[in-house]
């Protein structure tokens, strides 16, 4: 039986926040090797079921370079969440922006007002809006499968507000959010209940990378205030950036197809078919995984079946490190 209780998080002076560390004893137990139907748990940012220390934000935020302040429990809101930086984008329709009377799921929340989103959900900005609509339809009929989250809310959108959400997102242009680095140890972490993020875990210590993404906020505190500046840096097996670059350019001699030829030559996306670079390792890893298993089986993705069928967990890391490690 061991005891944690360490303050894992300061706040930035320009933050007002208290955190509350509580004690947790555990035995010791890690979480399972593996997620659902044995797919790898690490994408999934799946909650831990020991939480070495419960993380509780209180008061009035502030961030650097914003006018606006909230309360700490405004920006964890999923009905009202916070928008730091409203001259950084066209003013968000109601569906996004949410607010007295709005839908309780505003998109601003997970997603922010910047659209770039977290790792356990999406990068939504600059998405082409016949893509985004056709998402939100098969997470409508459940032939894309996030149960949790994205059919409830997507089943509760007017036809109407689809198409709105679509072409605010899609207007939106995203920045360099996530940088990836390679190694072969990775500072130890977990998956906070809140937020469904990555900490680092209190005790410290580091541990072999194996075959992960280890995903990170670079400022826990700013992440949980949904601070849309706030960057990730994604942690990838040593290797694998050139080996998911060989992979997406040629194909490796027929394992897969090509990317560019349907994503763009630069990969930032070509008609319909969405920007893969810049986007989320995690996030890519979990789509690709999806497609392959036939949890995420829109009709639009009859054409990635092939691309993925003969790629392994390996080759699936790497194409993501590689991407994510592109300019968006
Ligand atoms: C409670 C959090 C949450 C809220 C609120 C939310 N989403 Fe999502 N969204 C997610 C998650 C999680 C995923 C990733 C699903 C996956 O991994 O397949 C996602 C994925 C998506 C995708 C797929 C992106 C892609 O590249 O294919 C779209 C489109 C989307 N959301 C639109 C919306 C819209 C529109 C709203 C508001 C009506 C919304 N979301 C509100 C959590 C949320
Ligand atoms: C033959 C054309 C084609 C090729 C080649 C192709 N894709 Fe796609 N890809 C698509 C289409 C079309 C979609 C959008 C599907 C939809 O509308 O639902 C897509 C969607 C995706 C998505 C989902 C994006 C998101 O935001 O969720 C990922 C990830 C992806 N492709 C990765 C790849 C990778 C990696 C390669 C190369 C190894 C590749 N694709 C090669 C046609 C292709």
């Amino acid at each position: 039986m061991r005891t944690f209780c360490r303050i894992l998080l300061s706040c930035l002076p320009i933050t007002t926040c208290f955190i509350t560390i509580g004690c947790v004893m555990t035995a010791g137990t890690e979480s399972s090797a593996t997620g659902p139907n044995g797919l790898p748990v690490w994408a999934y940012h799946i909650v831990d079921p020991v939480q070495p220390e419960v993380i509780e934000l209180k008061g009035s935020v502030h961030l650097p370079g914003s006018a606006k302040e909230y309360d700490a429990s405004v920006t964890e809101s999923f009905k009202e969440p916070p928008d730091w930086y409203p001259d950084e984008h066209p003013v968000p329709p109601r569906v996004v922006a949410g607010g007295q009377g709005g839908p309780a799921w505003a998109c601003g929340s997970c997603h922010m007002m910047s659209g770039q989103g977290h790792p356990e959900n999406a990068d939504l900005a600059g998405l082409p809006v016949g893509y985004f609509v056709r998402q939100l339809e098969y997470f409508r009929n459940d032939s894309r499968k996030e149960p949790a989250r994205m059919n409830e809310i997507a089943k509760t959108l007017s036809d109407e507000d689809m198409l709105k959400a679509a072409q605010y997102f899609s207007s939106l242009k995203p920045r360099p959010w996530v940088k990836v680095i390679e190694t072969a140890e990775v500072p130890r972490t977990y998956i906070s209940a809140l937020g469904r993020i990555r900490m680092l875990h209190p005790e410290g210590g580091t541990e072999p990378i194996g075959q992960r993404i280890i995903q990170l906020p670079v400022d826990p505190i700013r992440t949980l205030n949904r601070d849309p500046h706030s960057t990730f840096i994604a942690y990838v097996p040593p290797g694998s950036i050139a080996k998911g670059e060989q992979l997406v350019k040629t194909g490796n001699a027929g394992k897969t197809l090509q990317c560019v030829l349907c994503h763009g030559e630069t990969l930032h996306g070509m008609g319909e078919v969405p920007r893969l670079a810049g986007l989320q390792p995690v996030y890519i890893t979990r789509q690709l995984i999806g497609i392959q298993n036939g949890s995420s089986a829109g009709a639009g993705v009859a054409l990635m079946k092939e691309v993925v069928a003969r790629l392994s967990e390996d080759d699936i890391i790497s194409i993501s490190a590689y991407l994510g490690s592109l300019t968006p």
